[in-house]
């Protein structure tokens, strides 16, 4: 049983749902009931998620989509919000960076790509769901930024953090532009979590090394990731909006 009843017969789109946090969230999502079209590239994972959430009871569906491309974004956000019926809720989640590198060593290329997928992304789909949210007068928007947006965590990607933080910047501004018409726009800043990206990067001694820097003495499951999403996509979130949740063990001010 769900935590949010209201959230029953919801209609999410969610990028990044194929695996990680992404994953997570599209999974608690549909156990409040909610159907979810779920954004990612990889067709075996996608189709494990969409069976996942259908056996949950949900009408979910996996939405291949490339979110750095805007024809690919296009079309799959059409034809999702086509076999949903509506989108009450999106959650920007999909992103990452390949490798840790410092910023001397990366191209032109990798700026606009690392930009288009982990802040252009958000745009994309945001500015295709923003109307019919305003125009029902309830909508949802969660984007998945970092404690790279907020602050140096430890040393990842100077060009990520740039498009994390541009992320929170997004986050306010439109917050402020729809705030009165029903709609919220939110962002959360996971510290290190333990998704399939990371849990594949990091040894048990990087993780053990890590922890060791987090208050909480241990790295996020990608769980305790998704139910604040959950809890920002519910009435009791109703007037929270441009608001930054940070989820991350305590690294506030490192
Ligand atoms: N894990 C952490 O420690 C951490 C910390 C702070 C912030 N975050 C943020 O949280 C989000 C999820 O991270 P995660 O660690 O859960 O990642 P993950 O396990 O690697 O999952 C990433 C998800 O995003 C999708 N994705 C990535 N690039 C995409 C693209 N170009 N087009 C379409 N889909 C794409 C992947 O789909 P396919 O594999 O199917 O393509 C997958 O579903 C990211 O935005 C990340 O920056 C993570």
């Amino acid at each position: 049983m769900g935590l949010y009843s209201e959230l029953k017969g919801k209609k999410a789109v969610v990028s990044g749902a194929t695996a990680g946090i992404g994953k997570s969230i599209a999974t608690l999502l549909a156990g409040e009931g909610v159907d979810v079209a779920a954004i990612g590239r990889d067709m075996d994972r996608g189709s494990a998620v969409e069976a996942k959430l259908r056996e949950m009871g949900t009408s979910s569906f996996f939405a291949r989509c490339e979110v750095s491309s805007p024809e690919e974004v296009d079309v799959a956000y059409k034809d999702a919000a086509a076999r949903l019926g509506k989108v009450d809720i999106l959650v920007n989640c999909a992103g990452g960076f390949p490798r840790p590198a410092l910023v001397s060593e990366y191209s032109v290329a990798d700026w606009d790509d690392l930009m288009n997928i982990n802040l252009r992304s958000a745009f994309l789909l945001t500015r295709l769901a923003l109307p019919g949210m305003v125009e029902r007068k309830w909508g949802r928007v969660v984007n998945i930024s970092s404690g790279a947006g907020l602050t140096v965590t430890y040393l990842t990607s100077a060009i990520y953090a740039a498009a994390k933080a541009g992320m929170l910047g997004f986050t306010r501004h439109v917050a402020a532009e729809v705030a009165p018409h029903g709609v919220t726009v939110n962002a959360t800043a996971p510290g290190l979590t333990l998704s399939e990206r990371i849990a594949k990067i990091y040894t048990p001694e990087m993780t053990a090394d890590r922890a060791k820097h987090i208050p909480m003495g241990r790295l996020c499951e990608p769980e305790e990731q998704a139910y604040p999403v959950v809890f920002l996509c519910s009435d009791q979130a109703a007037y929270i909006t441009g608001a930054t949740i940070n989820i991350s063990g305590g690294m506030t001010s490192v």
